[in-house]
């Protein structure tokens, strides 16, 4: 394999994750009250949380950051209170526990269900689309940050280069449409208790241990037929989408401010296979043909608030390969990034 610049270890990529940037220090610095993180068990969540207590330290303020989750995984917990968060744990959908949770000024809603929605619509409506009016009436007095998703446009020709979010939306399957559920419940509670929000319609945040790179480049290594029917796709590296959460929680407005959250490549598939492949010197396999769409999504607006991402595109192939390469720990969480019909 060509040498390439490595992160060679989990330390060090959660190092690189929660780094916080100056211009997020000095949004923290001049952002009044705490911050509680619903939901901040998942993969963005812990490093987010990480990321917004270095900020804090960094800024030299006193800001309690509070992150809320079940905590089916009880190490995140752990790590999460090593490194200076607060934890709270609660079932959401549970009413006393979410009625008992600290009044704050700052919200970051990152709650979520998609896979295994198929066969559990009910549960899946519930967490997407019920559960935001719960705690739109609890944090009224807040603003809030919602993450929401590119899966709520449609399909989009590819020569078009992404929705921007004046495109009509247009979610396909279940999931999809309990997002955009999601961000019209939160849209009601702002209108009427006039809550500030910002929802982010992020797709596909890249981290060494989960993300499409991931998928495609052991895909790769492995030999495995890469199908190419959503041949184009948009990725972040999760410390910049992270960044971008924080940062907007100066922009909340109502109603509700909506930003495409991604990076600014409209991405191939087989040139990423590609990439991939030269680094591993092996030929990648591939399947079908690319289609005319995909899910696609502009975030130029974005880019316009808060400068492009700091990590590159080509950084995060040389570090998703090195890390293959070496065996690195992944969390097994494929992203299922194929999927055309909206079934997850
Ligand atoms: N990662 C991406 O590329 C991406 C792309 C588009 C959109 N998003 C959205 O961005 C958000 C964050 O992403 P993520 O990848 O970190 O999501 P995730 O891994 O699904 O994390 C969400 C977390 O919410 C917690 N949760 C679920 N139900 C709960 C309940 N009833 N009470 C308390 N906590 C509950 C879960 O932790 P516990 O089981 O411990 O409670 C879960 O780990 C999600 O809403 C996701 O849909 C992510």
């Amino acid at each position: 394999m060509e040498e390439c610049e490595k992160i060679r270890d989990v330390a060090e990529l959660d190092a690189r994750l929660t780094e916080p940037s100056d211009e997020l220090v000095a949004d923290i610095a001049r952002l009044n009250g705490d911050i509680v993180i619903l939901g901040v068990s998942g993969k963005m969540g812990v490093t987010l949380a990480r990321l917004a207590k270095n900020a804090a330290d960094r800024a030299g303020v006193k800001k309690r950051i509070i992150g809320v989750s079940r905590f089916s995984e009880p190490e995140a917990r752990k790590e999460l209170e090593t490194h200076g968060v607060e934890t709270i744990v609660a079932d959401l959908l549970d009413e006393d526990q979410l009625r008992g949770l600290p009044e704050v000024a700052n919200v970051i809603y990152m709650v979520g269900h998609k896979f295994g929605t198929t066969g559990s619509e009910h549960l899946t409506w519930a967490i997407n689309a019920y559960l935001p009016g719960r705690v739109a009436e609890k944090y009224r007095r807040a603003r809030i940050v919602v993450f929401s998703t590119g899966n709520v446009y449609p399909l989009t020709p590819v020569r078009q280069g992404g929705a921007d979010e004046e495109h009509p939306t247009g979610p396909v399957g279940e999931y999809a449409q309990s997002c955009l559920g999601r961000e019209r419940v939160l849209e009601y509670f702002s209108r009427r208790y006039g809550t500030p929000m910002v929802f982010l319609r992020l797709n596909y945040a890249i981290d060494l241990r989960y993300g499409v790179l991931l998928d495609v480049a052991r895909a790769v290594k492995e030999g495995q037929p890469i199908d190419l029917r959503m041949g184009h796709v948009n990725v972040i590296w999760q410390g910049d989408a992270n960044t971008i959460a924080l940062r907007s929680l100066a922009l909340c407005s109502t109603p509700p401010r909506v930003l495409n959250v991604t990076g600014p490549e409209t991405i191939s598939i087989r040139w990423l296979a590609e990439q991939f492949g030269h680094r591993f010197g092996v030929e990648p396999r591939f399947t079908y043909e690319e289609a005319e769409t995909a899910l696609l999504s502009n975030a130029t607006r974005a880019h316009q608030l808060f400068g492009y991402p700091k990590v590159s595109l080509r950084q995060m192939i040389d570090w998703t390969a090195a890390w293959v390469q070496a065996g690195g720990p992944t969390w097994q969480k494929p992203t299922h990034f194929q999927e055309r019909e909206g079934r997850f």
